[in-house]
């Protein structure tokens, strides 16, 4: 580790370009600091929000001028636009004494204006260069409006669809997570925070947030150190590693301390053990809330935060209002505030506002960097290649393109409902809608529209998904004329495609839901629907995995496509009507019911496994419900077929420190050229604690034309091999080692080899 870091700086001095992890001391930073009251230090730590509906919460700091005027404001969020931006940095720069600059923050999450699809989505494509592309594209668009700073990447693992912020998520698998941090951290930072199209990013919501009991958003989490570092804390660790120039803290508590005043996890993981050099910002009034977890009054979960290593107090102002009394009371020290403060201060010199505080103020620079075309053609690759294709029923799929095609749904010709939550900066008018997407992609194909029934027909439920504006509209007509009118449209059709699911807030912050269905009213059309006898193809939406045995047993062809982002028709169309091969792969398991979560692929096998599908008395099972899940973690289909075989290892014994190479022989045998996600799942035989019956440890995304072979190589390497034992030391133990590979994590082919 050390030599890492000493490697680093030597790099950075030679290049002169700064490195967050590198930097130790900054002298100009230091020499700002000797000249900081103590109220302009407390000042720095303070993170406000004029409002005005891009963040989220349930207070906006008040009088914001006067507090960047008075030098009580480090960073402002929720405001965009060169000119706002320039106007709020002028009150820093030329009405306060030291004229120190304002982060200016934002949360983009999955695209700024080209919205993206949502990143569960993303994350389905297995495909880390266009995870990276998307986030360089987002960094683009957001400074190009002013913004330095991201509140993104979100690396939460979650196991629990009933969380609606899953869908802000790369999903259940820490290996995958960590590809999927680095690739978004290197995407928004750049190797240059100095450049002005790079930003700032967030590693958040440090930590373990997705692990909220019960699926309920801000909820408790309780979890052993093993699991912590072994199955959440990787991919926090990866964005660390890849260089993020700060972390968010996270709502929960961890072993009973809400992380935004655990020092264990602020200051001795976060910067002793992983040598974190970037500032902490604390989740929107989570310092607050401390006090609703009973630590405190304002004061004193303020002092606690400071002293764990909290550098960025979120809106609650606790630090702004508490800290200076604190201070005088021998509660905190002037040290504390300063390495607080410095951390702030660091950032910006990083980011270069010390040169320069209007670098990303450029009146031209939206027109040009905004929804470029290329930037609304990476959207369109994004999405498609995030759908999955649940099933296939009699192939109905792909369409041809003069079919005469009912497309039956509320979801079908809405634009509302195509950028999915967390999209604030994002514009559901730009969207385009799935029925425009298939007049543009079909112009040939007879294309007849009803809604067929609303989302849901509960208005109660309506009102709370429309809180950021209509998502779910209840129609005036009877849901019986509705329904007769889209199955006589699906009677004069040759196919019928329904566009079912979720509307965009059924999943985000603060929508967790106990049953993870299809909405009732959905289901009764799509049962009418799929009595026509017609060839039937569900377009499913949705922010999470859903509870979908019903509709899965239906001959019909199920295409997964999430939320797709700005050019959801467009990029449906594109699939459905076969211009492009579905290639991804779910990254969450999808349960059979509720019952069955937590359920995810790396599970332990416990004492007592089921040694076939049946119930055995004794053995870890159900009596109403098998332990299988609904679709497996890595599950997707194509429109071809793939044939694996030919499993190498290149070596059956390597010593500790070697890497391995697996080869397997991946055969395209259907008609249609495609791509495959090759995974590779590893299993320690035999462990000094208990294990994962299979653990993702590679993949690769090959492409492979109709009729071809490709030899896929993988790569083990010393660290896969590796785990968190119970002293917490990370290592390899020696022994047997087995590895399976293929198309999903049921793959079967399997080979061995030993660690000495
Ligand atoms: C609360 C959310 O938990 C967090 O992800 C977000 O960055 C902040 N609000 C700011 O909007």
């Amino acid at each position: 580790m050390k030599l890492k870091v000493l490697h680093i700086l030597a790099l950075t001095a030679f290049f002169a370009v700064p490195s967050i992890q590198a930097q130790r001391t900054i002298p100009e930073v230091e020499a700002l600091l000797k000249k900081m009251t103590i109220e302009e230090k407390i000042g720095q730590l303070n993170l406000v929000t004029p409002g005005g509906g891009i963040a989220t919460g349930s207070v906006v700091s008040s009088n914001v001028e006067e507090k960047i005027k008075a030098g009580q404001v480090g960073g402002l969020f929720g405001i965009s636009g060169p000119e706002k931006i320039k106007t709020a940095q002028d009150f820093a720069v030329k009405k306060t004494r030291l004229g120190i600059p304002l982060l200016f923050g934002s949360d983009i999450i999955h695209g700024y204006k080209t919205t993206f699809p949502i990143p569960l989505g993303l994350a389905s494509s297995w495909d880390m260069e266009l995870m990276k592309r998307t986030a360089q594209i987002a960094a683009l668009e957001a400074t190009a409006d002013g913004i330095n700073w991201n509140f993104s990447p979100m690396v939460d693992i979650s196991r629990d669809p009933r969380w609606g912020r899953i869908s802000e998520g790369a999903g259940e698998d820490p290996y995958l997570g960590s590809q999927i941090a680095k690739a978004m951290v290197t995407g928004y930072q750049g190797d240059d925070l100095m450049a002005k199209n790079t930003m700032l990013a967030t590693v958040k919501h440090f930590a373990l947030y997705g692990a909220a009991e019960a699926g309920r958003d801000y909820n408790s989490v309780d979890m052993s150190r093993l699991k912590m570092f072994n199955e959440y804390l990787p991919p926090y660790k990866a964005a660390i590693d890849t260089g993020v120039g700060s972390v968010m803290s996270s709502f929960n508590d961890i072993d009973g301390i809400p992380a935004s005043g655990n020092k264990w996890l602020l200051t001795d993981l976060l910067r002793d053990d992983w040598e974190f050099n970037g500032f902490v910002v604390s989740d929107y009034t989570s310092v607050n809330e401390m006090i609703a977890h009973g630590l405190g009054d304002l004061q004193a979960v303020s002092a606690l935060s400071l002293k764990a290593g909290l550098d960025m107090d979120m809106v609650g102002e606790g630090f702004l209002t508490t800290l200076k009394k604190s201070l005088e009371e021998g509660k905190v020290t002037e040290e504390e505030i300063t390495t607080a403060c410095r951390r702030i201060l660091e950032a910006k010199f990083n980011l270069g506002l010390f040169d320069d505080p209007y670098k990303y103020i450029d009146k031209k620079r939206p027109a040009k960097d905004i929804l470029k075309d290329e930037n609304r053609a990476l959207a369109r690759e994004a999405a498609k290649k995030s759908f999955v294709l649940l099933k296939n029923g009699p192939k109905n799929l792909p369409l041809q393109k003069n079919a005469t095609i009912a497309l039956i749904g509320d979801l079908a010709n809405s634009k509302d409902n195509m950028l999915g939550t967390w999209a604030p900066t994002g514009d559901p008018q730009l969207s385009v809608s799935i029925l425009q997407g298939f007049k543009n992609v079909a112009p040939n194909a007879i294309i007849s529209h009803a809604k067929g029934a609303n989302i849901t027909d509960d208005p109660a439920l309506a009102k709370k998904i429309n809180v950021f504006g209509e998502r779910v509209t209840i129609d005036k007509r009877s849901a019986e004329v509705m329904l007769a009118e889209a199955v006589a449209l699906a009677k004069e059709a040759d196919v019928v495609v329904a566009v079912v699911g979720e509307a965009t807030e059924f999943t985000g912050e603060s929508s967790s839901r106990a049953d993870i269905s299809i909405p009732q009213s959905q289901k009764k059309l799509i049962r009418a629907l799929a009595a026509t006898g017609k060839p039937l193809v569900l377009v499913l939406m949705s922010g999470r995995p859903l509870v979908l045995e019903e509709e899965l047993a239906l001959p019909a062809s199920i295409l997964q496509v999430w939320f797709p982002g700005v050019e959801a028709g467009n990029a449906i169309a594109d699939v459905v009507f076969g211009d492009y091969n579905p290639s991804g792969k779910l990254t969450a398991t999808w349960p059979r019911n509720v019952g069955q979560i937590p359920i995810y692929h790396s599970i332990k096998n416990t004492g007592r496994p089921q040694p076939t599908a049946e119930f055995e008395k004794f053995k870890s099972n159900y009596l109403d419900a098998p332990n299988t899940p609904l679709l497996p973690f890595g599950y997707g289909l194509s429109y071809t077929e793939f044939e694996y075989s030919n499993l190498k290892v290149t070596t059956a014994q390597i010593n500790q420190n070697e890497p391995l190479t697996v080869t397997v022989s991946v055969k395209n045998t259907g008609d249609f050229d495609g791509e495959e996600v090759v995974q590779l799942y590893l299993k320690d035989v035999v462990r000094s604690i208990t294990q994962p019956v299979k653990q993702l440890k590679g993949f690769k995304k090959v492409m492979l034309k109709k009729g071809e072979t490709k030899q896929v190589t993988l790569t083990l390497t010393p660290e896969d091999l590796k785990f968190y034992n119970s002293n917490l030391e990370f290592v390899a133990e020696p022994g047997d080692f087995e590895i399976y590979v293929g198309t999903n994590s049921e793959a079967t082919l399997t080979a061995k080899f030993s660690l000495n």
